[in-house]
């Protein structure tokens, strides 16, 4: 296994406070990553390197061991499984919360709930521990669209504020999971690159507890 450190980040959302939380840690990009169409980006360290992809494709890269660092939402690992996986620090960066959410004032469907959601996985395994009959559909993107269209009684979704709901006529349900951005590691490097791996979550975790102390104060 090489020595080199690839590092993959989630882009769009999480990636302007990822880099920050980078910076203290002691890894910054070479060049500024949203002006660039290029994919793999070096370092200010000769041996890390990283890439910056689809959110929902950080796992599958660290999983498979293509990158043996991941930025990620909680989400999505929720969605992927934690398979090849250590999810060692909560960046506690993009806090939501993952829901269940439907028309504001409709009584949930008692018979075969139809379920628009991203999170196929999750939302299956969720209506299945509830003991509701579930028929998943899988979208991939504007949910709260989709009961307004009759597409489906409720859908599972991120919520923070709650105004995308409420703009849509919807309201929360079910909490599903609390979600942040988490730090994932491939477990093979983990041993093979402990040596790497360890001061480099070590700094991570110091810069994520300085940052809390800030916003505490
Ligand atoms: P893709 O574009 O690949 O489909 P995405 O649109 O889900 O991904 P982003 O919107 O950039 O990606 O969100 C990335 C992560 O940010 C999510 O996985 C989730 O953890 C978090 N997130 C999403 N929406 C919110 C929100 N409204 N508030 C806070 N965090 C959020
Ligand atoms: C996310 C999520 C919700 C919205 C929730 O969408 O899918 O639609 O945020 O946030 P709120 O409760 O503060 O309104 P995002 O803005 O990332 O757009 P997307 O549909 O492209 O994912």
């Amino acid at each position: 296994m090489s020595k080199q450190l690839i590092l993959a980040l989630s882009k769009g959302r999480i990636l302007d406070e990822t880099l920050p939380l980078l910076a203290d840690a002691g890894i910054t990009p070479a060049e500024d990553l949203g002006s660039s169409r290029k994919l793999l980006f070096d370092t200010n360290l000769p041996d890390v390197k990283l890439v910056v992809i689809r959110a929902t494709d950080v796992p599958t890269y660290v999983q498979l061991g293509a990158a043996d660092v991941g930025v990620a939402g909680k989400d999505v690992l929720l969605e992927h499984g934690a398979e090849g996986l250590y999810e060692p620090l909560d960046l506690d960066i993009a806090r939501c919360k993952l829901m269940t959410a439907g028309i504001s004032g409709a009584a949930p469907s008692q018979a075969r709930r139809r379920v628009a959601t991203k999170f196929v996985d999750v939302a299956r395994r969720y209506y299945a521990q509830q003991g509701v009959q579930a028929e998943v559909i899988k979208l991939y993107g504007a949910m709260e669209l989709a009961p307004l269209m009759n597409l489906a009684d409720e859908i599972v979704d991120i919520v923070d504020t709650g105004n995308t709901l409420r703009a849509n006529g919807m309201e929360p349900r079910e909490l599903i999971a609390s979600i942040s951005t988490r730090l994932v590691v491939n477990k093979a490097a983990m041993t093979m690159k402990h040596d790497r791996l360890k001061p480099l979550i070590a700094r991570l975790s110091e810069a994520v507890a300085s940052r809390r102390e800030t916003q505490g104060a």
